[in-house]
């Protein structure tokens, strides 16, 4: 894991400061009842822990797994690799994602998770990578916008490596 190659796009400071805004504005938006936040595997992970130290309110965590990416490359296939252990019908759902690129993963888990009839389903993802898609909408909550390049470290990974940097950064070209 070579990090001499690598530029910082978003900084340790700047996450931090950011996820408390996030977190606030998800806690006044979010109504009173059983609240649940999914975690899309494995990406979320970080991102995750990190947000939900912040809410003080009760909450439950669960998390699925869907893979499209293939040594860095979307195969523009969305696969359902495992789901949730628990019905989330009626239930105010917090899903929560590392990066919208295509908006095709997360399309397919609003789909999956609408089925279940839940109360409330709003979007946080760390990253969106501006693609000229609508996908922008679909997405409340929004940690930071990047550019279209490959992105890595705060959970984002190449080849499964570079999740546990503390920054978000990319490759230098
Ligand atoms: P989409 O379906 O094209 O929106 O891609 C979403 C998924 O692809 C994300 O949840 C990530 O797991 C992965 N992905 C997309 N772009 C990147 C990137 O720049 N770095 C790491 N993973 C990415
Ligand atoms: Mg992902």
């Amino acid at each position: 894991m070579d990090c001499s190659k690598i530029e910082v796009l978003v900084s340790e400071r700047e996450i931090e400061k950011r996820l408390s805004e996030l977190a606030h504005q998800i806690e006044q938006d979010f109504p009173q009842g059983e609240m649940v936040v999914v975690g899309v595997l494995k990406g979320s992970f970080i991102f995750m822990a990190d947000l939900v130290r912040r809410m003080t309110r009760p909450l439950a965590c669960d998390f699925l797994r869907v893979s499209s990416y293939e040594n860095d490359h979307s195969t523009g296939v969305v696969r359902m690799e495992f789901d949730l252990t628990q019905s989330v019908e009626g239930k105010h759902v917090l899903l929560v994602e590392d990066i919208v690129d295509s908006g095709r993963t997360l399309r397919y888990l609003l789909k999956h998770l609408q089925a279940s009839q839940p109360a409330t389903l709003k979007v946080a993802s760390l990253l969106f990578k501006e693609m000229g898609t609508d996908s922008r909408k679909l997405v409340d909550y929004v940690g930071f916008e990047v550019p279209k390049r490959y992105v890595v470290g705060y959970g984002l990974d190449s080849n499964g490596l570079y999740r546990s940097l503390p920054y978000v950064g990319a490759f230098l070209e």
